[in-house]
């Protein structure tokens, strides 16, 4: 499926997800009024992945509550993600989405881009506040958008959050925030807003993205699906997450560069590395990574 951000924001947009072999349709994450977000240039792309500071440009979350019968007609789990200033705007659209049909909601804790707001994912106390309460305002699959983690007591202590309050999905992982990419010719940071800084994605990501599944894979043990992001363009791509324990996918930056025609193309290719592997299902791949024994790619340094 798409990501939320790229290409997910208009009417027109999300018909063609509708329309595309995406799995499900996920909605550019909202906040409570229609934001025109951060000034431009906000974005920028080379081969080697994209960085943004979008500042949740969106039509605000009512007009997507009002969209989400009109997408029922592509027949796939429409999923909103939401993203509020503060906890009861959070609880608000929650709510609403739920009443509007949505069939699971994705939480963005994870947002880097608004100027003067830390990501509450970064802050353990806040983040177990909003989760619990958020819980108890709907009984919808619920899935939590999570930054990059670095080190390992960080997603240890975001796993048994989600455990503890009963989320249905881990999404793993949002761009790795406050990056920086240079235009050494004009001396210049490639994007405006924060002094040039923003999330970074695409495959500047990937290894980042997998090694946070794959922690979160072996503390949630199952009990919690993970969804994989960060540096899908291929089959491969995708194969590598299912290893690390992700059962779905989202694609944000090589969809942005591709459109539509992505997923089918993805989906075959993975299709086809999956035979030529011999496996008959993404089932027999989820979680099943293998770690070096011996000494067999003869590291020397
Ligand atoms: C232009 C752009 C806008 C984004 N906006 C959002 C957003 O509104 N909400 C969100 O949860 N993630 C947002 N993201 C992050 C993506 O959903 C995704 O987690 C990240 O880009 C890594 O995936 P990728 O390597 O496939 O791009 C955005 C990414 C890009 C490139």
């Amino acid at each position: 499926m798409n990501a939320s951000g790229p290409l997910c924001t208009f009417e027109n947009e999300l018909e063609s997800l509708g329309q595309s072999e995406s799995g499900a349709i996920v909605l550019k994450s909202t906040t409570m009024e229609p934001r025109t977000g951060n000034e431009r240039p906000k974005y920028y792309e080379n081969e080697h992945g994209s960085i943004n500071s979008n500042g949740l440009e969106n039509l605000g979350y009512q007009k997507y509550c009002e969209l989400i019968p009109k997408l029922k007609q592509f027949g796939k789990p429409i999923i909103p993600s939401v993203c509020g200033f503060s906890l009861s705007e959070f609880e608000t659209m929650v709510k609403a989405f739920d009443k509007a049909g949505a069939d699971v909601i994705e939480i963005n804790l994870s947002c880097p881009n608004i100027i003067g707001k830390p990501q509450v994912a970064y802050d353990f106390e806040q983040s177990e506040k909003y989760l619990s309460a958020i819980r108890s305002v709907t009984d919808k699959p619920l899935w939590v958008k999570l930054p990059p983690y670095f080190e390992l007591i960080h997603r240890q202590e975001m796993a048994k959050l989600l455990l503890k309050n009963k989320m249905d999905g881990a999404t793993l992982i949002n761009s790795v925030g406050n990056s920086i990419i240079v235009d050494p010719e004009k001396g210049q940071a490639v994007i405006k807003p924060k002094q040039g800084l923003g999330g970074l994605g695409g495959h500047y990501v990937k290894p980042i993205a997998l090694g946070n599944v794959w922690t979160f894979y072996n503390e949630l043990k199952g009990k919690i699906p993970i969804i994989g992001a960060g540096g899908v363009y291929s089959g491969k791509d995708a194969f590598e997450f299912f290893l690390c324990g992700a059962e779905m996918v989202q694609i944000g930056t090589a969809y942005k560069h591709e459109g539509p025609g992505i997923f089918s193309r993805i989906k075959k290719e993975l299709d086809a590395f999956l035979s030529l592997k011999k496996y008959s299902s993404i089932n027999d791949v989820i979680g099943k990574l293998k770690v070096v024994e011996g000494e067999e790619y003869g590291f020397t340094a």
